[in-house]
């Protein structure tokens, strides 16, 4: 095996998939503190406490200065490479977020096994399935009452169509919880106890030692029946389903008590895949030990200190080695760029990196040189397969203040379009601008950078929440546009309704049977 092979099977790259308050930044902290990387808990969380009011700029600004340090997090755990990439959500959430699950060999989603699976996790879901990319499910806050394992399991595959196989089972929950059952590793866990006699192994027939006293627990003999039902009939541990994102293996647990993360991490490190090749050129495959550097740009975050308007293009290394100052070539102009400021993320101060390896996130200053989607090479040309679209949700009618300065407000928005801030749409028969998003942040941006980089004060007015389907141009009837939807194009020239809400949609498709209606992920 090459040195580069061998670096880049220790790779495992991740991101967090929750909704929001769902215990994301508690298992992310727990993770960290196993990583060696931080050593209080509440280091990362202090993060999350300042919120702020969305229309400061400077707060935002002081809030996206810090999210930004943690953008990537990396670590090492039993001999591998963990690279965590943040998915904001809450006031945060924004295109990017999803994009980011396209820079990731595998996602854990965390659920609240009080609540189970909730809107943003479903939103999130959806992108993750359709990279077909593992999923590894930790359901969460197991110290208080929560619902029926089976139930939430039963829920994966109503819900999200994904079968879920445990990993281990609760014995009891909240005031009564004493363990898990641990059936990947043939133990019991026990809740709260110190790390020496936390676990205790089973014998072959599944009991415990008969001199431990939940042996002879009533909760033990029913998570002992569970088991004989879920072996009977749930679904089977299947590793090629897992890693093709068919089957998640679910593990509970509680990050606020430390229970069952480190269970976790080790069984995730263990299962879940090295970097894998990716599609380039239409139709080729570029494996990750390739000696030539290749990558792509997943997100850029800009303006991230007013002094010095430096913005850091992330990319996703694919294949071969980084090296500091090295020169690549952008596809999308072939202009030769060196790299000579490069950024990894190690908690929360940011350090210059030497060297990276495919399954590497690495963070380049940029003067405007990148844009979203971007693909960058040493040696033979190497073209990415285009980022996917996704279906914006928010939407607001944007002028420019002063009708003066049209010129610079369309140059604004055409810059800020192409590079993925945002999303753009005219009114079908007035031309009018419409932004779409999947976030409110991105307005925010869009609005603070117009004013800021192209002197363009804009006016923005909400329409509010819409669902956005996409038309074939040759079933368009203009007759089809009514009050409940509004008939827009996007900048290819697309036609799309904006429904009012799903039951408009509904309405709409009751009455026109024969025309699909189609949305982006
Ligand atoms: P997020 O990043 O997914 O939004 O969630 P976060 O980790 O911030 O957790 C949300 C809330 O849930 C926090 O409580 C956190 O302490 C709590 N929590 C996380 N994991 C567990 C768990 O395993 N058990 C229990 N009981 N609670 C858990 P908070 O009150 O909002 O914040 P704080 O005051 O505790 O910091």
């Amino acid at each position: 095996m090459s040195d580069l092979l061998a670096k880049v099977n220790e790779r495992r790259t991740f991101a967090i998939i929750s909704h929001p308050d769902a215990g994301k930044t508690t298992i992310t902290e727990q993770m960290l503190l196993f990583g060696g990387v931080i050593r209080n808990a509440g280091t990362v969380k202090a993060r999350k406490t300042g919120h702020y009011a969305t229309s400061d700029w400077m707060e935002i600004e002081k809030k996206r200065g810090i999210s930004v340090t943690s953008s990537v997090m990396q670590f090492e755990f039993q001999g591998k490479r963990v690279n965590i990439l943040d998915t904001p959500g809450h006031q945060d959430f924004s295109e990017d977020t999803y994009r980011t699950l396209m820079a990731v060999d595998a996602a854990v989603m965390v659920i609240d096994a009080a609540k189970g699976i909730e809107p943003q996790t479903k939103k999130l879901f959806k992108v993750v399935k359709q990279r077909g990319i593992p999923i590894f499910t930790f359901m969460n806050k197991l110290d208080r009452d929560g619902r029926e394992p089976l139930d939430l399991i039963a829920e994966l595959e109503e819900v999200l169509g994904i079968e879920g196989v445990a990993m281990n089972w609760p014995i009891g929950m909240g005031q009564t919880l004493q363990g898990l059952y641990d059936l990947r590793n043939q133990r019991v866990e026990l809740y709260r106890k110190s790390d020496a006699d936390r676990f205790v192994p089973l014998d072959a027939a599944g009991d415990l030692p008969a001199d431990e006293p939940l042996a002879s627990d009533p909760q033990f003999k029913e998570t002992q029946e569970a088991i004989e039902l879920i072996k009977m009939a749930g679904n089977q541990f299947n590793r090629s389903k897992i890693i093709a994102g068919q089957q998640t293996p679910v593990y509970f647990g509680s990050a606020l008590t430390n229970f069952g993360v480190e269970t976790f991490l080790n069984s995730f490190v263990d299962l879940a895949p090295a970097p894998a090749s990716h599609s380039v050129n239409e139709g080729e495959e570029l494996a990750p030990d390739t000696p030539e550097f290749a990558g792509f740009v997943f997100k850029i975050q800009a303006n991230m200190n007013p002094q010095h308007r430096d913005r850091i293009a992330f990319v996703r290394i694919c294949s071969g080695e980084f090296h500091k100052g090295m020169d690549v070539q952008l596809a999308r102009t072939g202009k030769t760029i060196r790299l000579n400021n490069a950024t990894e993320f190690m908690s929360s101060q940011r350090v210059q990196v030497a060297d990276a390896v495919a399954g590497d996130i690495v963070g380049l200053y940029d003067t405007g040189n990148f844009q979203i989607g971007d693909s960058i090479y040493t040696g033979k040309k190497q073209v990415f397969a285009p980022l996917p679209e996704f279906t914006p949700e928010l939407f607001v009618r944007v002028s420019a203040k002063n009708v003066m300065k049209q010129k610079s407000f369309h140059k604004g928005i055409n810059q800020l379009v192409q590079e993925g801030a945002i999303q753009l749409y005219q009114n079908y028969q007035t031309d009018d601008y419409i932004l779409g998003a999947v976030g409110q942040l991105q307005f925010e941006v869009f609005q603070f950078r117009m004013q800021n980089e192209y002197h363009s004060a804009v006016t923005m007015e909400s329409i509010g929440h819409r669902v956005a389907r996409w038309i074939k141009p040759e079933q368009l009837d203009p007759s089809m546009s009514s009050s409940r939807n509004l008939l827009v194009k996007d900048r290819y020239g697309n036609p799309l309704f904006l429904f009012e809400n799903e039951f408009a949609q509904r309405f709409f498709q009751d009455k026109y049977p024969d025309v699909v209606l189609t949305e982006k992920i």
